[in-house]
């Protein structure tokens, strides 16, 4: 299959895994301004509209495809809108770590997946649980908007604003935001969505989730044909996929993915030999974030490397 080129600026896209957290949003834009976010921007439409109208403010996009953050980005380029910045990443990830209390001014959400079935409720995103992240990140008097098409998800979200420090608003709104999704749901009929306008009302505290220092292990000796990592499952979930060994240069490298709360990384552990024997760590490069998955990791390397010694 042939490959199409495509041409963007990889400009406004933040790595934020390689940057300080929470990040530095003034360095990262090149001047301090206030800081309005969108959660799950998609193709960019309405993120672009916002930097151009408000040029005076900064836009951060928060999206978990890639596919759509290329088109975006390709927005962003031809808009020329400097005070835009995207970053692929769980939102709920973001809030967490890259936005410090009362930084943001406004939120906004458009048509995030409802998940209608049953089953599927546990994946919505706006939980009590991230409203309340949410609040703590918004200024005092910030505001978050969610729209949706889907009215019993505009319910099951007004259901879990007590306690969250919101005061709500709700109205019926006509299309007016010009993006892919609103465009799918006006070929198929729908003219009249739904508006949810939280206002910061309390200010509630929840504290930045931040790095831990990670350990490196060292062991006198490693043995590669002996080496057969095992994952864990639970809440802080490894897996091990591929190990490579390289003989001439005595470094082994495992390929790891590790799942924690929303926080997915998929990394290489380096075993490299030194002068006094064989370090495990994170692979140089990797963007990795420092947490306890990835330390649980770690662990896990030295356990199996252990047992081969044995
Ligand atoms: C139904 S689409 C709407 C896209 C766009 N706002 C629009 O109106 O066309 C929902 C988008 O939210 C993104 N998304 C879902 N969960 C997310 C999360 N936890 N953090 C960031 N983005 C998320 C998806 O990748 C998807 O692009």
């Amino acid at each position: 299959m042939a490959m199409l080129p495509r041409y963007f600026s990889l400009q406004p896209f933040v790595p934020w895994q390689q940057s300080e957290r929470p990040a530095g949003w003034s360095r990262l834009f090149g001047r301090a301004a206030e800081l309005e976010v969108e959660i799950g921007f998609g193709s960019g439409e309405f993120l672009v509209q916002l930097a151009r109208a408000q040029p005076d403010r900064n836009f951060v996009g928060l999206e978990l495809e890639w596919a759509v953050i290329q088109k975006a980005l390709r927005k962003i380029a031809l808009a020329r809108a400097p005070n835009v910045r995207v970053l692929l990443v769980d939102a709920r990830v973001a809030l967490e770590r890259l936005f410090a209390p009362q930084s943001i001014s406004r939120v906004y959400s458009l048509f995030p997946f409802p998940w209608p079935k049953k089953r599927h409720v546990k994946h919505r995103l706006f939980t009590s649980a991230l409203l309340k992240l949410l609040n703590s990140r918004l200024v005092n008097g910030g505001e978050a908007r969610i729209v949706t098409d889907d009215r019993s998800f505009s319910e099951w979200v007004a259901e879990q604003i007590p306690g969250t420090g919101f005061r709500l608003q709700r109205q019926a709104v006509p299309p007016r935001f010009g993006t892919r999704y609103e465009r799918k749901w006006r070929r198929e009929g729908q003219e009249r969505f739904y508006e949810l306008q939280l206002i910061k009302e309390t200010a509630l505290s929840v504290p930045v989730v931040e790095d831990i220092p990670l350990r490196i292990h060292r062991l006198a000796r490693f043995h590669p044909d002996r080496f057969h990592p095992e994952g864990t499952g639970g809440p802080l979930a490894v897996e091990f996929k591929d190990f490579i060994f390289d003989p001439v240069r005595s470094v082994a490298m495992v390929r790891v993915v590790v799942a924690e709360d929303s926080l997915l990384q998929n990394f290489w552990i380096e075993i490299v030999k030194g002068e006094g024997g064989w370090s495990i760590r994170a692979a140089k490069g990797c963007s990795m974030v420092p947490t306890a998955g990835a330390q649980k990791a770690l662990d896990l390397v030295k356990e199996a490397a252990e047992k081969g010694l044995a």
